[in-house]
């Protein structure tokens, strides 16, 4: 969290402004009892999900799941900072804000990691450009990138020396701090620094509206890894990225549609030969941050996967992703070991795209896999097919479709429907039991007990006290639960009252202002005081299985002539399980 105006000033602007007059700059809202209501501005719809609360000025979509304050919605619709966010409405408000905003002169601060990337960029695209990058463009043209292309993603050479960045930011008066908090320099154990990327190809990742976040780095001699990238920063996160959307993003909205591939070549090659809705997730696999920030542009995304057996194997997660976003989603293999750069180069643009149009829908993607890995030819291996499907299936939201998927499955493995169903119900409650347990907040996804604890606490502030008596802070795992709750603590105690809307000032990141618009207007059913103690209890027994864990593994590691410390081991082993039962039955 970022906050350089003090929290008053931000109270201040808040109350000042109105959610529903921002919003509905963007969304037609509609009154409908205590809230608005609109279509989502974040995911494509047909029928309003998407709720603002004028009373607790937040905002909720029950569709996406996206929520959070008028200041992280400016920030989300305008791609601005928080400071530029608060600047806006701090004219409408007529409130005046410190000259310069007080400007954060903290090596981590965002503005600056920006500042500094953009100057590092530019100098890597100057060497590139220049004398010591012969080599390299040597290399890109070899491998069909034109320099159109480099101009256009800015690619880069870092040169063959430890300081040569460094040197530069220092007669510009850049301070060493802040290429460390940007993660360009490292520090040496004996002191001074180095540059972190010496000798490689250079390829700068932006945001969506094309500031540059990080680095990644191609070795194109045979030393060191093959990439080096930017360390995770303020700023730089590869679950959060896709690279090249500052450049795909209008082709991705005028087609409606959108492909991912998996490295920065891919990309580069496929905007070059006129593919320009492309994005790539930089080797790593798809997150739901990746698919809840094309959500915004696109109701439709196809994955091309490479044909080796990494691309193979990376796809199983990213395909039940795609399932929980609710994302229409299709998926394209290539042939064996192509990646779309050696594809599209060798076989041109229209046979891409053919084999894009031919993309299988995600399900029977699936299907494929599965089928190729077992043996349909023996009961077992079909079986064991089946129970794998499952596992996804039970993942699909839309219970018609679910039902239609699970009777398909069943036939195509020839086994027993109703038994299938019955195995498959099974699995589903045990998943489901331990995701959304309590199942309190309704319309919410993914959101653990630690959020719903959170919601008990601001609604009912005398929960506070027993909560601290009986679990405590420290039994709070969840980062961004944990830091919110924290924060609650301290507002009780210092004020003898704490809502929703005094944490607002001082959530501003993503997952938090979510977390905070999820609990506020959500609808909490059910009895509260009951649903308390079910997330007390809960996350005590969660805490004595991980002992439990403990245990188990200690023992395990005992060999034979440790007899009595084993008695021992499994003394405690007894006590702990009986405690964990006693817990289950109160
Ligand atoms: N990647 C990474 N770090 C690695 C390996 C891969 O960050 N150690 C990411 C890069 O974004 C890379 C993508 O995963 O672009 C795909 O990996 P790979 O296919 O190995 O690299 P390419 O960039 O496609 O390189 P090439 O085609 O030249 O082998
Ligand atoms: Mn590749």
């Amino acid at each position: 969290m970022t906050r350089y105006v003090g929290s008053e000033k931000i109270n201040e602007i808040q109350k000042l402004t109105d959610i529903v007059e921002v919003v509905g700059r963007y969304v037609n809202l509609k009154r409908g009892g205590k809230n608005h209501m609109g279509l989502c501005p974040f995911h494509s719809e047909k029928t309003p999900s998407f709720s603002v609360s004028p009373e607790k000025q937040l905002y909720k979509c029950f569709g996406c799941g996206e929520g959070g304050n008028v200041f992280t919605f400016l920030m989300k619709k305008e791609g601005l900072s928080f400071p530029e966010a608060l600047k806006a409405l701090a004219v409408k408000a007529r409130v005046d804000l410190p000259a310069q905003g007080g400007k954060d002169n903290r090596p981590g601060h965002k503005s600056l990691i920006y500042d500094t990337n953009k100057f590092a960029a530019e100098f890597f695209h100057k060497h590139l450009l220049g004398d010591k990058g012969v080599a390299t463009r040597k290399y890109l043209a070899g491998r069909g990138i034109k320099e159109s292309s480099i101009r256009q993603f800015r690619l880069g050479y870092a040169p063959d020396a430890w300081d040569s960045l460094m040197l530069l930011a220092q007669s510009r008066n850049i301070p060493l701090s802040q290429l460390q908090g940007a993660g360009l320099i490292i520090a040496r154990s004996g002191g001074g620094f180095y540059d972190r990327f010496r000798d490689r190809l250079m390829f700068p990742i932006n945001d969506h509206i094309g500031r540059v976040v990080g680095f990644g780095g191609r070795s194109l001699s045979d030393s060191g890894p093959k990439y080096i990238n930017s360390p995770e920063t303020t700023l730089f996160n590869k679950g959060r990225c896709l690279y090249g959307l500052d450049l795909a993003k209008p082709a991705i909205l005028s087609e409606r549609s959108a492909l991912i591939m998996e490295g920065y070549t891919d990309v580069i090659v496929a905007h070059q030969e006129g593919i320009r809705n492309t994005v790539g997730v930089l080797g790593t696999a798809l997150t739901t941050e990746h698919v809840r920030l094309l959500r915004q542009w696109t109701p439709e995304v196809t994955l091309i996967l490479d044909g080796d057996d990494a691309g193979r194997r990376s796809s199983d997660r990213s395909l039940d992703i795609l399932l929980e976003e609710e994302i229409e989603a299709r998926v394209v293999q290539l042939p064996e070991a192509n990646d779309p750069c050696d594809f599209i180069l060798k076989e041109g643009r229209d046979k891409f795209m053919a084999l894009a149009s031919e993309a299988l829908d995600f399900f029977s993607f699936k299907m494929k896999m599965t089928e190729a890995k077992h043996d349909l030819s023996s009961p077992t291996g079909r079986i064991n097919a089946a129970l794998e499907l499952g596992d996804t299936v039970f993942r699909i939201k839309d219970k018609l479709i679910q039902q239609e998927v699970v009777k398909s499955i069943a036939e195509r493995m020839s086994i027993d429907e109703k038994t299938f169903r019955l195995r498959f119900s099974r699995l589903e409650r045990r998943m489901k039991g331990d995701e959304t347990r309590a199942g309190i907040i309704g319309g919410s996804t993914n959101y653990g007990v630690e959020t719903e604890l959170l919601g008990f606490l601001l609604s009912h502030n005398e929960l506070i006290e027993r909560f601290e008596a009986e679990l405590g802070i420290d039994a709070i795992k969840s980062g961004g639960a944990r830091e919110i709750i924290l924060k609650t603590l301290d507002l009780y105690h210092e004020n003898g009252r704490i809502g929703a809307e005094d944490l607002i000032p001082y959530f501003m990141e993503d997952e938090q202002a979510r977390i905070l618009a999820t609990i506020t207007l959500g609808d909490v059913k059910g009895d509260q005081r009951k649903g308390f103690e079910d997330c007390v209890n809960y996350i005590k027994r969660r805490e004595g299985r991980k002992e439990i864990g403990y245990t188990k593994e200690r023992m395990n590691k005992l060999n034979s002539n440790q007899k009595k410390e084993e008695t021992e081991l499994l003394r405690e082993f007894h006590e702990r399980q009986r405690a964990q039962l006693y817990r289950k039955r109160s």
